[in-house]
């Protein structure tokens, strides 16, 4: 499966994970084409969702011409609400569109900007904490958001959330597209962390240079060459865009975006009589099965038993409480996890409701003492330090980049090997599709005292 975005190009499935950067300057096609991409994801059936701040994204639910069904996608806010949108409740709407899996529109065009930073900020970083199946965020005007310069720490919060979803969210198999008319005033840590680029016209050479930015991290392709790009940038027509993706798949291609099959919502239409008149397509399926999510039956009983800890100076076949093991999937080491069901429950029944939740709760998590990370005692704390203080992308480690980490940080690298396997046994590092390994770092915990005081 792929998106086609364009009689030309066909984006990999895996680009649900990516993170794109839309950058055009005014009236471009921003909007329009990353809605294509939008739609091509809805239709893939990969749950998506946008932060809206122009409230105009509700035309996916729209036919092409403003009549007859489009695509599903719950509106929360704005002018064409299904469901109300209140800063307090950011949190719980995250938790909501997880749970049900439905896409949804994050409308913030009515609301104030301090209430729609402090909505972008609940909203993302909660989606961040629990998301667990593919997902793409779009976010419109991500300059808002997540600007060069703050001023004030409801900005700076704000950004701080952006930029920790766009950094580590492939960690949790979110993905995400940025869209932005003034590619200068986006910040620029959170612009170079963009898998793929998507250039539509561009002029002011402030932008330009934001975008030459990126560029020159990821090419030495000869300068005059560049500059002649850059400058042909210019001439692109509305829709007509170059797609640059430097990794495997390697694209670097001039396509025309297909057209919408959804509503092209623009702002002169919402300012005519027409705009008020148009239907959406009904979704009440959804609606109701998101409002049974606020009103949740009460859990089955279930007795959770506790988390082994892997103590970063201990060997890890010590963690494992033997007595609490008996169930045996191939990956683990020891080949135990703890048992989920107790003997005594309503076994079927507790086993058809929650066995992810339940799976999820027992990835282990290593406990790092804060005292050993300056020394770390064992190669598997030297791994667990070196990719932990990495304040690059957590998705692009291989060995080899962990040993040089660990010589860098002037400790012997013997052992590594090891360590990594005992770790990615532990889903702690995973080896991806593409070879890198994947770091996941809410599974480390520094913790202030070690664990337990080491009687020699
Ligand atoms: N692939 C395309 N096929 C046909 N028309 C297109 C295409 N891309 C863009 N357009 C046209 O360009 C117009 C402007 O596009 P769009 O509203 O997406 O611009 P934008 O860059 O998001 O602008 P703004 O910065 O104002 O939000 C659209 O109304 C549409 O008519
Ligand atoms: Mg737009």
């Amino acid at each position: 499966m792929s998106f086609q975005i364009s009689k030309d190009l066909k984006l990999p499935r895996d680009a649900a994970t990516w993170v794109l950067a839309f950058l055009a300057k005014r009236g471009a096609g921003k909007t329009y084409c990353s809605s294509v991409l939008a739609e091509e994801m809805l239709k893939a059936k990969i749950p998506i969702v946008v932060v809206d701040g122009m409230g105009i994204w509700w035309g996916l639910r729209v036919g092409k011409n403003g009549e007859g069904p489009g695509l599903p996608i719950v509106v929360f806010g704005g002018e064409h609400a299904d469901l109300p949108l209140v800063p307090e409740k950011a949190k719980s709407i995250a938790r909501a569109i997880v749970q049900a899996n439905i896409s949804a529109v994050i409308d913030l065009s009515t609301l104030s900007k301090l209430q729609s930073r402090r909505i972008v900020m609940d909203f993302l970083d909660e989606l961040y904490q629990i998301n667990r199946v593919e997902r793409h965020v779009f976010i419109e005007e991500t300059d808002l958001w997540a600007p060069q310069r703050t001023i004030g720490p409801e900005q700076a919060q704000c950004l701080g959330a952006v930029d920790n979803f766009v950094r580590r969210g492939g960690n949790h198999n979110l993905g995400c597209s940025m869209i932005t008319q003034r590619s200068a005033v986006l910040n620029k840590d959170i612009l170079t962390q963009s898998d793929c680029l998507v250039v539509l016209r561009t002029l002011a050479p402030q932008d330009k240079k934001a975008i030459q930015a990126w560029v020159e991290e990821q090419t030495d392709e000869d300068r005059r060459k560049l500059n002649q790009w850059y400058d042909s940038l210019k001439e692109l027509k509305n829709g007509e865009s170059w797609i640059w993706h430097p990794e495997k798949p390697a694209i670097y291609k001039k396509i025309m975006f297909r057209e919408r099959e959804t509503f092209h919502a623009t702002r002169t239409f919402l300012l005519s009589p027409r705009a008020s008149t148009i239907k959406l397509m009904d979704v009440n399926e959804f609606i109701d099965k998101f409002r049974n999510v606020f009103e949740p039956k009460p859990p089955p009983q279930t007795v959770k038993p506790s988390v082994p800890a892997i103590r970063a100076n201990q060997p890890i076949s010590t963690y494992i409480p033997r007595n609490t093991l008996t169930h045996t999937p191939a990956s683990m080491p020891g080949g135990n996890i703890p048992k989920i069901i107790p003997q005594d429950s309503d076994t079927a029944k507790v086993q058809q409701v929650v066995p992810n939740l339940i799976l999820e709760k027992l990835r282990p998590t290593a406990q790092l003492p804060a005292d050993l990370l300056e020394n770390p005692p064992t190669p598997l704390a030297r791994v667990l330090v070196a990719v932990t203080n990495h304040e690059g992308r957590d998705d692009r480690w291989t060995g080899a980049k962990i040993k040089t980490s660990i010589r860098e940080h002037a400790w012997p690298d013997d052992g590594v090997d090891e360590a990594i396997a005992e770790l990615t046994r532990w889903e702690i590092l995973r080896k991806q599709s593409n070879n890198y390994l994947r770091f996941y770092r809410d599974r480390v915990q520094v913790v202030d005292r070690p664990y337990e005081v080491a009687v020699s």
